[in-house]
């Protein structure tokens, strides 16, 4: 199903939403020449694409990598760093505290989460290695994740086994993405679980293929496979949600995972070197910090030779040290950013632009797509496999001959691979698919 793509306006953004996208823009001080000017209406997509700073003429399909920001993102980052630059010791006093609440509180809001079970990360990577690295463990307990998943799961977990003789398992959920079924998934998931199993480390949308996973049904089967356990053996559903994160449009407590972890400079175009780590309490309760907290209530009892008090699970899982601030505040601008044009919006969005790829290549002699068209097993990654020539050099082709940015997915079975997102047009979309049935 293709909407909403023909037209680059769009009614169905409220007048509440349209005013809050303006107000976004109002920032206080030192305003940037650029933002004087009037910010680019968010009710068109024409609009929301005029926030961007990405090189003109250039269709941009990597919002899998490293995230462009949108105009409201780079005037907060330049409104901190001013503040930085001039006074560091009085912008930290005065700023620290209430910024990094409010970090927390709209990636709370976002997710409809409570901003305590929040820890703020400089990446997805850092969110897992954090999470897998914290976890108590006993020796034989079984991590058990999928062969589809990124380098960054996997070697989390192996390093994690290594230190505490827990045992990876890696299971294959379906045989290709075209084959999959959600009751396949299911039923792999299921024999392989065992007593003994403590983690289930799965990726929401596999950067390797584009296969979304049906993440609530298989947090029933965790719910299900945990009633009869105690607490510390139940299995923790554990997710790697950085190409869902603002492509679908939900509420982590609809989703159903136990640990929710993210980089929040892809998909979501916030500040690069941001990420979130969410889990529930009981998950919470059963992870360790590993690099110390700059909490305040941590450092206060360590000043006092006291041991820290139970602070809040987001705060006391988020790494301390000095950061680079000026990114780490500007993160809430950016989902407020995602709120402001539409949090549903931007999914059907996505998921139309995606379809629209997938369905101009599909049927071409020469290119297969290996994504799922189905949209319940899909969500904006685009994954093709080219008939005649290496994705390598159909990449190289794209750019040298169109100027048009795509890339090869980084595993063993190499595929090319395209990501529009809300910084595309359908128009870009279509001469991407002009420009792939011509190379491929
Ligand atoms: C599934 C997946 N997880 C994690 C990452 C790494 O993300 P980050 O840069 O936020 O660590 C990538 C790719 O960059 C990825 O494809």
């Amino acid at each position: 199903m293709i909407e909403e793509v023909s037209s680059e306006g769009d009614s169905r953004l409220g007048r509440r939403e349209f005013l809050l996208g303006g107000g976004l823009l109002l920032l206080p001080g030192s305003l940037t020449r650029q933002s004087a000017a009037a910010p680019p209406s968010l009710r068109t997509w024409e609009g929301v694409r005029a926030q961007f700073a990405l090189a003109a003429g250039h269709p941009n399909f990597a919002a899998w990598l490293l995230a462009s920001h949108p105009l409201p993102v780079r005037q907060a980052i330049e409104r901190h760093r001013q503040g930085l630059d001039a006074d560091a010791k009085r912008y930290l006093d005065e700023n620290e505290g209430p910024l990094e609440e409010a970090v927390r509180d709209a990636a709370a809001r976002y997710l409809h989460v409570q901003p305590d079970d929040v820890a703020l990360t400089d990446s997805t990577t850092m969110g897992l290695g954090l999470v897998y690295g914290g976890l108590r463990l006993r020796p034989g307990d079984e991590l058990l994740t999928s062969e589809h998943d990124f380098y960054a799961t996997h070697e989390a977990l192996r390093l994690r086994a290594q230190r505490s003789g827990a045992v990876v398992k890696k299971i294959r959920l379906f045989r290709s993405p075209d084959q999959a079924t959600v009751d396949g998934i299911l039923s792999a998931i299921r024999s392989a679980l065992t007593p003994r199993t403590r983690v289930l480390a799965l990726t929401w949308v596999h950067s390797a293929t584009g296969m979304k996973l049906p993440v609530r049904e298989i947090a029933r089967l965790v719910v299900e496979i945990n009633a009869n356990r105690s607490p510390n053996d139940r299995v923790l559903f554990c997710l790697d949600s950085v190409h869902g994160l603002v492509v679908e449009n939900v509420s982590l407590q609809e989703l159903g995972c136990d640990v929710f972890v993210a980089g929040c400079h892809k998909w979501l175009f916030g500040p690069r070197g941001t990420g979130i780590v969410w889990a529930s309490p009981a998950a919470w309760s059963r992870i360790d910090a590993t690099i110390p907290t700059f909490d305040g209530a941590s450092y206060g009892a360590w000043l006092r030779g006291e041991v820290p008090p139970a602070t809040p699970p987001g705060p006391r899982m988020t790494p301390g040290g000095f950061h680079s601030f000026e990114h780490r505040w500007a993160l809430a601008e950016a989902f407020q950013f995602h709120v402001a044009v539409g949090k549903e919006r931007v999914e059907r969005r996505t998921h139309a632009l995606a379809s629209r790829l997938k369905q101009g290549v599909a049927g071409r002699r020469n290119v297969a797509v290996v994504t799922p068209m189905s949209q319940e097993l899909s969500a904006g990654i685009v994954c093709l496999r080219p008939g005649n020539r290496a994705p390598r050099e159909v990449v190289e082709l794209l750019w040298s001959r169109h100027g048009i940015v795509a890339s090869v997915t980084p595993y063993a079975t190499a595929y090319l691979r395209l990501g529009p997102s809300i910084v595309n047009s359908p128009a870009e979309v279509d001469r991407a698919v002009a420009a792939i049935a011509e190379l491929a």
